[in-house]
């Protein structure tokens, strides 16, 4: 097999990890490029739910996993979710996975940060980002600004002692500015250090690991987190997440040359949904949004909350495809649909009586956009489980070959259901 990017095609929860699952049994290495554990990544394995934040998606099956530099590690939340795994049976070692030195670290001053702006944002504009409020953004944040503490740091007490006092002087200020609490350094500082002989024998030259597997003929699987309507530069900003989260990432956030990326699979559920704030054109807000929310159990893995629901937004997705690299796509929750008399796809957008077949760049200008909506029988065979396209409804195969030509890249996988070999392959060369 050869690389091969997965990326989120819509705004998050797409089903990347179980996709991940899928290829990693046919791959290498499985490795993160962007994001933290904001991310939410569910398998379903033989019945146990294994959910993951920020640990590759093929560790569960024992396939080597790595964290690039891209990515954002709270080092509580990584020791967190490997003793939840371990608590599961599945033994996190050295040899599984490897964790960039260049990794930038998500500290619990991140986390107050994140608070602290969402309630700005509610207070100045009534409206907040709806972030997973894992300190994310800020981390990210401190890394552009050249101050952030790097996980190759923790081998350096004097090193870090010195860079957090940069840290915080530069918050602080900030926090004092808004009447809020401060933060200490002692604290933050002593649980770095009791953390540190805990992490750090994970960590090292990740793109140089990548550069010998490459040439041990080893092919990788790299796992997008969020998605293109969230990347810090294509997605829907300021209603997006901090990172690069396109195939372009996979390479930044790694160190592998963009010439190896190979495919890029993009992933997106047969309708659409949104967990935070932010513009949705094919949103529905009654009883059709409360069935999908339903059918399709949408409530985040991380935080709980209800995600909103629409039809798949054909608009988006062909826009998602150009500028996040995509040239083939994987369809998921298909058996989510099963039992709903029609079905919709939007397939355009109008906004003043024109049609425009693009996203708006700027929130007033989309406020004015309605969905075009093309409208499908449902079928009465249900998809559930099915593993062949000829076990699939005329009306089913009717819908995604809809999809496959108003978005213009080849469908090659459909999923049917939470288990990994709920899959329908299409087109494979
Ligand atoms: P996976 O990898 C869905 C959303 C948040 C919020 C915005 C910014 O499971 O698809 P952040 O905490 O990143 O600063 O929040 O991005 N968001 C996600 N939505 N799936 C995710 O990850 C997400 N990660 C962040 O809800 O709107
Ligand atoms: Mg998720």
């Amino acid at each position: 097999m050869s690389n091969v990017v997965v990326v989120g095609a819509q705004w998050g929860d797409e089903g990347k990890g179980r996709i991940v699952d899928w290829l990693a049994e046919r791959a290498d290495i499985v490795a993160r490029y962007n994001g933290g554990h904001n991310a939410g990544h569910t398998l379903v394995i033989d019945g146990k739910t294994y959910k993951l934040a920020l640990l590759p998606s093929g560790v569960v099956r024992g396939k080597r996993g790595v964290i690039g530099n891209g990515v954002a590690l709270d080092p509580e939340a990584l020791l967190a979710e490997i003793g939840r795994m371990e608590a599961l049976g599945v033994r996190i070692t050295p040899d599984l996975l490897q964790i960039a030195e260049t990794a930038t670290l998500v500290l619990p001053i991140h986390r107050a940060i994140d608070a602290a702006q969402e309630q700005l944002r509610t207070r100045l504009q009534e409206c907040p980002l709806g972030t997973t409020l894992r300190g994310i953004g800020p981390a990210y944040e401190d890394k552009v600004g050249r101050r952030a503490l790097r996980v190759c740091d923790l081998a350096n007490p004097e090193y870090l002692s010195a860079r957090l006092d940069l840290l915080l002087a530069h918050h602080n200020a900030w926090f004092r500015g808004l009447g809020l609490e401060t933060f200490d350094k002692a604290p933050l500082l002593g649980a770095l250090l009791a953390m540190a002989p805990k992490i750090l024998p994970f960590v090292g030259r990740v793109w140089e690991q990548l550069d010998a597997a490459h040439r041990h003929g080893q092919s990788v699987v790299f796992e997008g987190s969020q998605a293109v309507m969230l990347d810090i530069d294509w997605g829907s900003y300021p209603y997006v997440t901090s990172s690069s989260t396109v195939a372009a990432g996979a390479a930044s956030g790694t160190g592998i040359a963009p010439s190896r990326i190979g495919h890029v699979l993009g992933v997106s559920k047969v309708y659409a949904t949104r967990v935070g704030e932010g513009p949705f054109v094919s949103e529905l807000d009654g009883a059709l949004g409360e069935r999908l929310r339903d059918r399709g159990r949408e409530y985040g893995v991380n935080t709980g909350r209800p995600r909103r629901c629409g039809w798949l937004d054909a608009v988006q997705l062909r826009q998602a495809v150009k500028v996040g690299g995509i040239d083939r796509l994987a369809l998921t929750k298909l058996d989510v649909l099963d039992g709903f008399e029609t079905i919709s796809l939007c397939v355009g957008y109008e906004r003043d009586g024109q049609r425009i077949d693009y996203i708006p760049a700027s929130d007033a200008a989309l406020a004015g956009v309605r969905p075009v909506l093309r409208e499908f029988p449902g079928w009465s065979r249900p998809t559930q489980g099915a593993r062949a396209m000829d076990a699939l409804p005329a009306e089913a195969v009717a819908l995604i070959e809809a999809i496959e030509a108003e978005v213009g890249v080849p469908v090659t996988m459909v999923t049917t259901g939470a288990e990994r070999d709920d899959v329908v392959l299409r087109n494979v060369e």
